[in-house]
């Protein structure tokens, strides 16, 4: 029997949590390896402490917390999300999943080790290193690396924009490990907000990910020349950011050129040198994050967008590189990880349909190494990675009562 107090001790905890790094509007702020990424890793660390979990620290700052169920099984369940967040971000996103998880392993350790239910597989709760990509690119480090899908030195010697490397950040918060983190995993189970408005506008509580979309990014860098905004002749300026300008109203064109919904992207990122009032700027910087669910558009988009950036240059009188960055192939989550979360939604009560992922997650490198489990719960509005975004007590329950079942079912064996 599930103890009906546990998902009131969840929402305790997660409301907790949310104050760390909270922004004026109810978001939060807490970007990888920042003192605000560190005090959430402190309170995960002092909740495993609390229930006499082990606690492991990888080489690229991963947080496992080991829950015994059966002193020397080989394989491990391994479920969690990331506690880092974007910029001025909501408190869902990452945070949800990674304390949703908490609470789910102690429910499940409690029936297993009160008879109601039983082990073949240890379960291990973790906190991924720098989802997010806003402070250290790119995204989906930790777990990226956990995977064997990026260098881990490489990753080491990445650099903020400050000039910070993630081996210097994350040893300044204490969180550079040298444990491995499980070796051998049975299965890998996330939960998370949908960030969209499928499960919403149809009224479903649980969607299970069958598909992640293509997703690829291009870093293009602007060079012109530097010069005084009002004594330089208009025909001499060879203004970077007017490029920069240009290239950002390309991309979202060449999305209208594709039918409604197959192609999204946006420039998420710009930075523009010098940047004075007085200054025409020579050297602009900015990331196109372009994502679709089949891969050929994505390509066929890129070239488009390659091809024009060539004429803006030539017509601006500007340098531009434009170069491929974060290519991910579009992923399959393995069929048997549906058929679960059929079950226990239906064993709950609870509504369910299949979604795809438009947005990266830790469960899709996961899910290269071992079968994974994507869970979504309702996002309201379908807005994230803004303070606006919100999910209700009531289906952030619905979602750790979810997670409860599918931890059970896969640490059964
Ligand atoms: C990062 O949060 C992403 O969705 O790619
Ligand atoms: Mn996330
Ligand atoms: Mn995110
Ligand atoms: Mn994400």
């Amino acid at each position: 029997m599930t103890d009906p107090a546990f998902t009131d001790r969840f929402l305790t905890d997660f409301h907790e949590v949310a104050r760390i790094g909270a922004t004026e509007h109810q978001g939060v702020e807490r970007q990888a390896a920042t003192d605000e990424d560190r005090q959430t890793r402190d309170w995960f660390v002092a909740f495993a402490q609390r229930h006499g979990w082990r606690v492991d620290v990888d080489g690229i700052g991963n947080v496992f917390a080991t829950v015994e169920l059966v002193p020397g099984a080989p394989a491990a369940v391994l479920t969690g999300s990331h506690l880092d967040s974007q910029p001025r971000a909501g408190r869902f996103d990452g945070a949800y999943g990674v304390l949703a998880s908490l609470h789910a392993a102690a429910e499940v350790e409690r029936l297993v080790r009160s008879g109601h239910a039983e082990a073949t597989h240890n379960l291990v709760v973790v906190d991924w290193f720098n989802e997010e990509g806003s402070r250290f690119a790119p995204s989906i480090m930790g777990s990226s690396v956990y995977a064997g899908l990026m260098d881990r030195e490489e990753i080491l010697a990445v650099r903020d924009i400050a000039g910070t490397s993630v081996r210097e950040a994350l040893s300044s918060i204490g969180y550079l490990g040298d444990a491995a983190g499980p070796t051998d995993l049975a299965a890998y189970a996330e939960i998370h907000i949908e960030q969209g408005r499928i499960l919403e506008r149809e009224g479903i509580a649980i969607g299970a990910v069958d598909s992640s979309w293509y997703t690829q990014k291009l870093d293009v860098e602007v060079l012109g020349e530097q010069s005084h905004t009002g004594a330089t002749a208009m025909e001499d300026r060879r203004d970077a950011l007017v490029g920069a300008s240009r290239v950002t109203l390309l991309v979202r064109d060449i999305c209208a050129e594709f039918p409604p919904g197959t192609l999204v992207s946006s420039v998420g990122q710009m930075t523009v040198e010098p940047n004075s009032p007085i200054v025409v700027n020579s050297r602009v910087h900015l990331v196109a994050d372009l994502r679709a669910n089949d891969p050929a558009i994505v390509q066929e988009a890129r070239d488009r967008l390659v091809e024009r950036i060539a004429r803006v240059a030539e017509e601006e009188r500007l340098d531009i590189t434009a170069t491929d960055f974060d290519v991910r192939p579009n992923r399959y989550f393995p069929q048997e990880g549906i058929a679960v979360q059929e079950r226990v939604a239906n064993a709950l009560g609870l509504s369910m349909r299949r979604v795809q992922t438009m947005a990266g997650h830790d469960s899709v490198a996961l899910n290269t190494i071992t079968p994974s489990i994507m869970t979504f719960i309702p996002s309201v509005d379908g807005v994230s990675h803004c303070e606006r975004e919100f999910t209700t007590d009531e289906d952030m329950v619905q979602g750790v009562r979810m997670l409860t079942g599918v931890l059970t079912e896969l640490v059964g064996g």
